[in-house]
């Protein structure tokens, strides 16, 4: 699974053979430039899904139920939902939490939408944590947190992302669920991983967590095409002969 936010870059997911696309909520981050996810709202989340589903032939692509469109109960989040699915043509949703949002996920599941949990760090609750550092390491926290997966499979998710945990708590989450554990700094004993499109390309220079690999430096790439174009336009280099009417 990867993230993808706009036409053009879901176009080349998809056409590359990614099983996922999550049109996920880090477009707050990568697309908007704010400090956390929180800001996202659920037209800006509708606006980057459909243009994503635009471009999608073949993957599953799953949209991300941004902060304050879910949490206050569960007709809230079915609504958000519906939005999503209606506006969007989306495939399926994802939203944050255990146990506080089983009710949210059930009535979901009863308009026949499928959803993908998400538990370990979760971003949307970044002031509850205070801190972006590895969740769970602690016994208390890491039983709950499986705990949290079988209850979220119970309920009827058909897949979970595990981000940020000890490696060894997510083999052991894997292995205590059927559904597929979706994997972003949690190991290689799961059944996938997801990455940020935008971290994994390098068009990002400021996000560096372990777990990160990086695929690309598009950041310094575009910057020279970018400086080349404008030493062109300067010298008249560009457009020649061949590139005017
Ligand atoms: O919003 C997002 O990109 C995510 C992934 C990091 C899993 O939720």
């Amino acid at each position: 699974m990867l993230t993808a936010y706009d036409y053009s870059m879901a176009k080349i997911v998809d056409a590359a053979g990614i099983d996922v696309i999550l049109v996920g909520d880090s477009a707050s981050n990568v697309m908007a430039g704010h400090q956390t996810t929180l800001p996202v709202t659920l037209d800006q989340m509708i606006y980057h899904a459909a243009s994503v589903v635009r471009a999608v032939e073949r993957s599953l692509v799953v949209v991300d139920l941004p902060f304050g469109s879910y949490q206050g109960n569960s007709k809230e989040a079915l609504h958000s939902t519906i939005r999503i699915m209606k506006e969007a043509g989306a495939h399926a949703v994802k939203l944050e939490g255990g146990r506080e949002v089983k009710d949210s996920i059930e009535r979901i599941l009863t308009a026949g939408v499928p959803v993908m949990g998400h538990l370990g760090l979760t971003p949307q609750s970044i002031y509850k944590f205070g801190t972006y550092v590895v969740r769970a390491r602690e016994e208390e926290e890491a039983i709950r947190l499986i705990e949290d997966a079988k209850l979220l499979e119970a309920t009827g998710c058909f897949s979970i992302v595990l981000e940020k945990i000890p490696a060894m708590l997510a083999k052991k989450v894997a292995e205590e669920v059927k559904i597929p554990v979706i994997g972003i700094g949690a190991g290689s004993s799961v059944d996938g991983q997801v990455l940020v499109l935008h971290d994994m390309l390098g068009l990002t220079h400021q996000f560096n967590p372990r777990f990160l690999r990086r695929y690309m430096n598009l950041f310094d790439d575009i910057k020279d095409a970018v400086g080349k174009y404008i030493q062109d336009v300067k010298s008249v280099d560009f457009p020649n002969d061949n590139e005017r009417y």
